[in-house]
């Protein structure tokens, strides 16, 4: 009887791959056609239940997991944003969710909160106030020749990561972003995170302004969520200017994923009328336009919890259409489009 693989070891295993404990889970999962969770390797890792012989055993046998390749054999990440220039269309909420759900699929995760409203700061239970004390913003980071990887903070039990805002980021705004290249930083910055993370995630303010092209200028894919109403829409036409200008001058890969129809009410005539001009647009555009997220109470009180709403109910309305954003992203990982590759 071959002896019980330790906690200890279970741990160093995952360790010495880059993995997380997620990541461990989907790996197992897909092999032994189980359903653990990651509650589960944490009690296997603490010891507080036993390692069953098949785990072991599948950890043993020599092959490496192959969908979730060590973090040092790991390209650089595909780097994702929302846009839209009309403030409270889910920007935010989009991006929290599909980070929890990319990252709950095995991948290395952090989003970063390039919004000073810091909504996805405080919607990942993180206090802006104490961050900007610390140091430890995105302005913080922009402004400083430290590593960037040094400003991250793990959230959702360390699900992911997320590299905080604070108002202060407004002021580098109009300080740092405005200089000539100024919109170039963010860029170079995200790309000094090759090799450590999958997807890296982000938000953006409801304005065209620096942050925004600082945003667009580094992203590989961006999508445009918009509210099932007429203002909300109304903007696009402005967003797709800019995209044209940021491929023309710096970054020519930015490609679009799609359009997400948000807190949409079926049984409101505007709303179908709305999502009818949105079919419209997104044909003449060549878009996809992904299934609609229906107005919940879910999202709102998520900001409460300092969770993803889906984190908490997994079975909220739009979890579909925030799958499929996912699922679309995980696609194009596996077809390589990553960020300056
Ligand atoms: N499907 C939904 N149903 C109901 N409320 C929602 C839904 N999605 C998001 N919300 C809520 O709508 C508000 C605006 O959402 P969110 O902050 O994500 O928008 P935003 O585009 O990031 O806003 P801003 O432009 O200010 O950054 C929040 O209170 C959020 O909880
Ligand atoms: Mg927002």
């Amino acid at each position: 009887m071959p002896r019980d693989m330790t906690g200890d070891e279970l741990r160093s295993y995952r360790e010495q791959r880059g993995m997380n404990q997620q990541a461990l889970v989907t790996w197992l999962n897909e092999r032994l056609n189980r359903r653990y969770d990651r509650a589960k390797v944490s009690r296997w890792e603490t010891g507080a239940e036993r390692i069953p012989q098949t785990v072991a055993a599948a950890l043993k046998d020599g092959t490496e997991p192959s969908g979730i390749p060590a973090a040092a054999s790991r390209g650089a990440p595909v780097v994702f944003c929302a846009a839209n220039q009309k403030g409270g269309v889910a920007k935010t909420t989009t991006c929290v969710n599909v980070a929890w759900l990319l990252a709950q699929a095995g991948s290395r995760v952090l989003l970063v909160d390039c919004d000073p409203q810091a909504n996805a700061t405080v919607h990942l239970g993180v206090d802006p106030h104490e961050q900007e004390l610390a140091k430890a913003t995105l302005t913080h980071a922009l402004k400083s020749t430290r590593p960037m990887r040094e400003f991250v903070v793990p959230v959702c039990d360390g699900a992911f990561h997320l590299l905080p805002a604070s108002i202060s980021l407004a002021a580098t705004d109009r300080e740092l972003l405005r200089q000539p290249n100024g919109t170039l930083i963010l860029r170079a910055k995200i790309g000094q995170l090759a090799g450590h993370y999958d997807y890296i995630v982000l938000d953006c303010p409801p304005h065209l302004g620096e942050l925004t092209v600082s945003v667009l200028n580094a992203a590989d894919q961006l999508l445009i969520p918009t509210q099932t109403e007429l203002l909300s829409m109304m903007g696009i036409p402005q967003l797709f200017e800019t995209i044209a200008g940021v491929r023309e001058l710096v970054n020519p890969r930015l490609g679009v994923l799609g359009i997400l129809p948000t807190m949409y009410s079926p049984r409101r005539v505007q709303d179908e009328q709305v999502m009818t001009e949105l079919r419209a647009l997104a044909e003449s555009e060549n878009l996809r336009l992904f299934s609609p997220v229906k107005r919940a109470a879910d999202y709102t009180k998520s900001v409460m919890a300092g969770r993803p709403g889906l984190a908490i109910n997994p079975n909220s309305a739009g979890a579909e259409s925030y799958r499929e954003i996912a699922e679309a992203l995980l696609d194009l990982a596996k077809e390589g489009v990553r960020h300056g590759a």
